[in-house]
Order: C-alpha cells, then sequence, then structure tokens
C-alpha cells in the first residue's frame, strides 16, 4: 500500500539552507532562514532562557503529562505579554488560551476552533503570506481568499488595495493578519490602519485572526502588539497565534499560545474548552520544557528583564542592520534601498528577479529565496561588504 506514495520535493527554503550549508565558499552568506542570527552567525540562546533552564532541570520532580491547555502560569504569561498589562479585555474575564506546539500549533488549533464555528469558512490571507499558512490551515478544510497586501514598486502596503479587497469580507469570513514583522515582506501596518481594519470588522463582521511570531523584534513588544491590542478593544471577537520561537529563542521547544479574546466570560472558556478537544485530536498534551521556561522568563521580575534587555538589543541591531545594509548597498549599486530602512523585523524583499537572486547564489553564494526575501539578521559585520558588492555585480551583469 505505501509504495504507492512517491517522494515529494524538500521544503524549499530548507532546501536551500541546506545547499548554503554544503556550500565549501568561506565567503557564502546564509539569509534564507527566518531565525535571529547575532554577529558571529549563531542563533542564540537567551541568558534568561539558560538560567531558567538551569533552575527548572534542578527542580523538575516529574516528567508527567502538562495539563490539556498546558501550563497556567505561561498562559497567563503570554496573555499579558500579548494583550498588554493593563488590557480592558483581560479584566474583564473575556480571555481564554492554550498551550501550543509553536505558533505552527497556535495556527493549526485557531483553525481547527474556525472550522467547529464555520465549516469551510473563508479566510482572507495577504498577497504574499507565509508560505506555510496555507498548509497549515487549508488542511482543517478552511478556503482562502487572497487580500492585496505588498506593492512592490513603493516597496511597502497598498492600504487602499488591502482595504478595497476586504470590503467582500463579510459575517462568517477570517481575516488572518501578521501582527508586526511581516513575513515575507517586513512592510507593517500603521497603528492608524489597523484602525480602519478594526472599524471594518465591526461593521462587516468578520473575525480577525492575527499571527504574532516577532513581537519584540519590530519596534519593540509594546508597540509590536499595538494593534492587536486595538482589535482586541473594539472587536468581541479576535484569535490569536502568539509565538516563543522568534522573541525567546525557543525555536525547537516548540512553545506558542492561541489566545482567544471572546465576547464574554462564558464563552472565553467554552472556546478554550474547544480548543483541548482540538488538542486532543491532534497531539493530545503539549510538550512542557519551552512552555516551563517561557513561565519562568515572563513571571519572575529578574528573569523578564534580563530577557527585554536582551531582546531590545537584537531589536536594534536588526534596525541597525537595515541602516548599515542601505548605506553598503548605496556605494556598490544605483538603486535605491532605502526602503529597507522602513520595513520592520527580520524579512525583506531586495525587489530582484529571480534569475538575480539564483546568480547571487550561483556566481557568490550569497542565498537568499527565488523572491529575493532575505533574512536582515543574516547580515553582520563581516559579510555585509561581500553581500553589497555581490548584489552591485549581480545587478549591473544580469
Ligand atoms: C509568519 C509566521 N507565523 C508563524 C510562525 C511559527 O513559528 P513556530 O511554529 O516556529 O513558532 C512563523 C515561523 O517562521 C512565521 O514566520
Amino acid at each position: 500500500m505505501l509504495e504507492t506514495l512517491p517522494q515529494v520535493p524538500e521544503d524549499s527554503i530548507l532546501g536551500l539552507a541546506a545547499a548554503c550549508r554544503a556550500d565549501p565558499n568561506p565567503n557564502k552568506v546564509d539569509l534564507t532562514l527566518g531565525v535571529y542570527m547575532n554577529e558571529e552567525g549563531v542563533c542564540p540562546v537567551f541568558d534568561a532562557v539558560r538560567l531558567a533552564q538551569r533552575a527548572l532541570v534542578d527542580e523538575e520532580k516529574t516528567k508527567v503529562y502538562m495539563p490539556p491547555a498546558g501550563d497556567p502560569v505561561f498562559n497567563q504569561g503570554m496573555q499579558r505579554l500579548v494583550l498588554g498589562e493593563d488590557s480592558a479585555a483581560l479584566a474583564d474575564g473575556r480571555v481564554s488560551s492554550i498551550q501550543t506546539p509553536g505558533g505552527c500549533g497556535a495556527l493549526r488549533i485557531g483553525a481547527e476552533i474556525i472550522n467547529a464555528a464555520a465549516p469551510g469558512a473563508r479566510v482572507w490571507v495577504s498577497d504574499p503570506t507565509w508560505p506555510v499558512h496555507i498548509p497549515l490551515l487549508g488542511s482543517v478544510g478552511l478556503k482562502f481568499e487572497t487580500y492585496r497586501y505588498y506593492e512592490p514598486v513603493s516597496h511597502g502596503v497598498n492600504f487602499d488595495a488591502m482595504v478595497d479587497d476586504l470590503k467582500r469580507a463579510g459575517r462568517g469570513d477570517v481575516v488572518l493578519l501578521h501582527g508586526c514583522c511581516h513575513n515575507p515582506c517586513g512592510a507593517d501596518l500603521t497603528l492608524e490602519q489597523w484602525g480602519t481594519i478594526a472599524d471594518m470588522a465591526a461593521q462587516q463582521g468578520f473575525l480577525p485572526f492575527v499571527d504574532i511570531a516577532y513581537q519584540g523584534l519590530g519596534d519593540g513588544l509594546e508597540e509590536d502588539a499595538a494593534g492587536l491590542r486595538l482589535l482586541v478593544q473594539r472587536l468581541p471577537e479576535v484569535i490569536i497565534a502568539a509565538s516563543c520561537s522568534k522573541n525567546m529563542g525557543l525555536y525547537r521547544e516548540r512553545t506558542g499560545a492561541t489566545i482567544f479574546a471572546s465576547a464574554n466570560p462564558a464563552s472565553a472558556l467554552a472556546l478554550r474548552s474547544q480548543a483541548q478537544v482540538a488538542a486532543r485530536r491532534i497531539y493530545s498534551m503539549p510538550p512542557a520544557h519551552g512552555a516551563l521556561l517561557a513561565a519562568r522568563v515572563l513571571a519572575d521580575d529578574e528573569l523578564n528583564a534580563n530577557w527585554q534587555d536582551e531582546l531590545q538589543a537584537m531589536c536594534r541591531r536588526i534596525n541597525g542592520l537595515r541602516t548599515s545594509l542601505v548605506s553598503k548597498l548605496e556605494q556598490f549599486t544605483d538603486r535605491d534601498f532605502s526602503f529597507i530602512e522602513r520595513e520592520k523585523g527580520m524579512f525583506s524583499f531586495l525587489g530582484l528577479s529571480p534569475e538575480q537572486a539564483l546568480a547571487l547564489r550561483e556566481e557568490h553564494s550569497v542565498y537568499m529565496l527565488d523572491s529575493s526575501r532575505i533574512n536582515v539578521a543574516g547580515v553582520n559585520g563581516a559579510n555585509i561588504e561581500y553581500l553589497a558588492a555581490a548584489v552591485g555585480a549581480v545587478l549591473s551583469s544580469h
């Protein structure tokens, strides 16, 4: 029976990263994967996470299953982190959450809940969006519509087009929004634009589903969540998929949460119970380690301050790299790359053709996606000049 299944191609991003690892060129530059890398090209363990881990290893008494909704301290900490300490929705008790295996698990549980409430509902996704959104939500049975978002000529959000498209989203529809640091384009909505989306959701009745996987890596923890907090403040129902992969460096520990802001405390509890049943169908109980680390970091004042300092330093470094990259590219090309500085988070489309991205790979060992999406955090003091020179060479020869 099983021999009828053909081999499927490797995930294209993981395939590019593997090709880069195998490339013997000592000057190679890896800008493929969406993981934070420091000046040494290493994806580091946060100091606060390391300290929490030491304490956890010493104190842990059991490996018995986690509760079905995960660790309560983690859930509380995540709700406050994402919605804000002074959230009225939290004070009103109309919020619940479930610990999930990463942001992907959070998206999947959110999709299960949507599909339980409205089987086969339409989910509006931005053009472009993170490609994994489609299998994660589509495999549950949800359908897709696309709204225009990124405008390659201006390298920014075409908000008028987005609004025009979303005029067709109504009651029973879901609109998937990137909370901050849009993946893949780095172009985010302004707070005023989030306000317009909130007004549209209130009038038209669609449900916002916010994916926030990069809180703290754009402008800061509070600033990056401001848009989704505005939705929660103004609307009766919002679903949020949050991840600790990037902002706590817990990638492999699979740590995330689906957060439900709903009309009243009873429906918040009902949604959590539904989410537990959905999780039971898929993986039963969430993994413990990452969430127990995150819970400690979020709940302990000293660890929390330590974590926030390190996260702020990462955020400053990314924004500094954006500025340096613009000025280096100006030295080697006559194109305007100033848009890189206006974007947020780890990603940017350089605006190169797939042929130019291929030439960068084959002729210079500079690895980026065919769409010319780069991970800005993959740039560092040692490779920035080589990278800019390679882009300059390819732009003048291809
Ligand atoms: C837009 C977006 N959403 C969600 C995720 C989920 O990440 P994870 O499942 O690793 O927490 C990612 C990871 O790259 C992402 O880029």
